[in-house]
Parts: C-alpha cells; structure tokens; sequence
C-alpha cells in the first residue's frame, strides 16, 4: 500500500481503466471489482478477464467471493498465478444473487464456514490476504467484533469493515464509532469504509478512528481527484476546484484506457455512465445528459463533450486557469 488511501472494489465499475485513473491520482491500493470464486475456478474466460492487471497500478489486490473453501483457495491461487499482489475476500456484500449462494455478507451468519475459508485460501496464499466486511447482517446479527477477531485469528493480514449492516444496503449512516471500536481491538490493520465523499472526511474519519486505512467508494466515481484533495489537504495545502480543461482532458485519457480495454464501441457505453458522473453537480447538464445517449464512439464523444463543455465556459465562471 502506497498511502492510507484504498479505492473500493466495485462491481461494474472498478476495472483496469478506471483503476488506473485513480492510482494516478493518488489511490495508494485499488481492488478488483468482486470475482466469482467459481468462474475463476472453472476458468471462464469472462471471469479471468477481470484479473487483468497493469504494472501502473500495482500493488493490485483482487477480490473473490464464493462459499466454498477449496473452490476460494483455487481461485485465491489462480488470482495470484495471474499476477495479483493480494487477495481479498469478499464477506460484505448484500446483493441477493450473492448472499442466496451463501457468499458476501452471508458468511458473516456463518462464522465457522468463514473461517474454513479464510484459513483454506492462507494455506495457498502467501501474499497478504485481506477480508472486507460489513457490520453485520443486522442490528440484531452486529457481530462484527466477534467476526474480526476470527479473521484476525484465521491469519488474515488485514480487513476493512464497511460500517453498515448487509440488511441496511446503503441507507442510513457508516457507522464510524463502530470503526474505531474494531480499531482499538484489532492487532492486524484495519481500513475504514464508508461514506467518504469529500477530503475532509477522510481525514476525520483516520483522526477518529486511528485506521491504518481509509476505503473509497461511491465518493470517488466521477470524482477520482478526491484522492489528491485528501493527500493535499494532509500536507496542510489549499485546495483548488478542478478546471474545466482538466476535467476534460482526464475524461478523454478515461475514455482511451477504456478503448484500449475493451474496444471503442463497449468503451463508449461505458463512458455514457460514467459522464453522468463527471459532470454530477455541474450546470447545464439536463440536455447534456440527453446527449449522451448518442455516444457510440470517439468522435460523438469529442462533439457532446465539446458542445457542453463550451456551453459551460460561457455561462459560468468556473475557474479554467488552474
Ligand atoms: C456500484 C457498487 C458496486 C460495489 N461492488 C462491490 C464489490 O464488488 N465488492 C465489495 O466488497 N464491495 C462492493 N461495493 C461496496 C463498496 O466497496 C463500499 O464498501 C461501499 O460503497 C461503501 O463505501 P462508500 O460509502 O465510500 O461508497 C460496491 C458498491 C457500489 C456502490
């Protein structure tokens, strides 16, 4: 780990391009999106197409899920065959089609099979091995405590709890107390997750609760400069708006990784989400966001983006000198 600061795994999100992005801007430890243990394991071509990594990005930690043991310890084994730095087991996600296979969050209801996991992916798995958890299943399943202290005993080298119950999917707040309780219990390093969507916050979070670790998600789709906001204002720095032309010019180096990823027709879809989220909060955005319907390649892209970006120019007093 470069730094404190840890990009979230996300499914549809956290690919190789997208993690390249936001190691350049500071990300200190990016996470594959959540891989299935079995596809891995039955070496589905789509499946091992998610463990592509880049030397730019490493240290590169890929993340299973799956509620086998031996099937986990094949798939930790393939992950690091295929040249990831560290394994991460996922043991917090909600999502039905996860949970009704006994994976995600559901294995922090069945302690004994999680720990049969964790300690079969150790046998195979020298590189570090980290959990990510959740606080629960519910309020009235918090054993979060309990759960981490059998992660820790299992031999993992690191967990990051995301401090909000399996049942409470989004709502509500992350739970940062609980954060720092697990932090004062804890001999292994803990990264704290949730709800991180402005610099300050991070910073908040890593004073409150001492973590070795400070986990983004949602907070930096869209915003991955978040990253060197939070480094800057550690050193005490003032912080700047991101110009117009940065923005820009980052979007379209997006948008080429993506090509290069996955072909320009696939990338241009991808794109179309991903613009919602890079021009969220910036004005004059409702007939842009129609526009990028349209987008089905580089030169539709350049056009939509130039007629907004321009748009935005004149009508806004946007900083574009920085
Ligand atoms: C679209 C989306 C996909 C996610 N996919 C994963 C995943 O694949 N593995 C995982 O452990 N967590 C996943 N998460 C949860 C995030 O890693 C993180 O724990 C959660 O978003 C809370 O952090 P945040 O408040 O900074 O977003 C996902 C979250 C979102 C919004």
């Amino acid at each position: 780990m470069q730094n404190w600061l840890v990009m979230a795994p996300m499914a549809g999100i956290t690919n190789l391009p997208f993690r390249l992005m936001v190691k350049k801007l500071g990300a200190g430890l990016v996470f594959s999106e959540m891989i299935s243990s079995v596809g891995l394991s039955r070496k589905h071509q789509k499946t091992l197409a998610y463990l592509k990594s880049a030397p730019a990005e490493k240290p590169f930690s890929a993340q299973i899920f799956g509620s086998n043991p031996g099937t986990m310890a094949q798939a930790a084994q393939i992950a690091i065959d295929a040249g990831a730095d560290m394994v991460d087991l996922n043991m917090g996600c909600p999502v039905k089609k996860v949970v009704k296979t006994g994976s995600g969050a559901a294995l922090m209801r069945t302690p004994k099979l999680a720990a049969e996991i964790i300690r079969a992916v150790r046998q195979v798995c020298a590189s570090p091995l980290t959990v990510k958890i959740r606080a629960g299943w519910s309020a009235n399943e918090a054993n979060a405590s309990e759960f981490a202290q059998m992660i820790q005993d299992c031999g993992a080298d690191a967990l990051t709890l995301h401090g909000r119950f399996a049942g409470q999917g989004f709502t509500g707040k992350a739970d940062w107390d609980l954060i720092a309780d697990l932090k004062s219990k804890l001999k292994i390093p803990l990264i704290g997750n949730g709800d991180i969507t402005q610099p300050a916050m991070a910073l908040a979070l890593k004073k409150r609760s001492n973590c070795d670790g400070i986990m983004i998600g949602r907070g930096a789709i869209g915003n991955p400069w978040l990253f060197d906001q939070i480094l800057a204002l550690e050193q005490g720095l003032s912080l700047t708006p991101i110009s117009l032309s940065k923005r820009k010019a980052f979007i379209l180096e997006h948008f080429h990784l993506l090509w290069d990823f996955m072909g320009e027709y696939k990338a241009s879809l991808n794109m179309r989400g991903l613009l919602l989220w890079y021009t969220k909060g910036l004005p004059h955005s409702n007939q842009f966001r129609e526009s990028i319907s349209r987008i089905k390649n580089l030169d539709s892209l350049l056009k939509i983006m130039e007629d907004y970006f321009s748009e935005i120019d004149q009508h806004t007093r946007i900083s574009d000198s920085v």
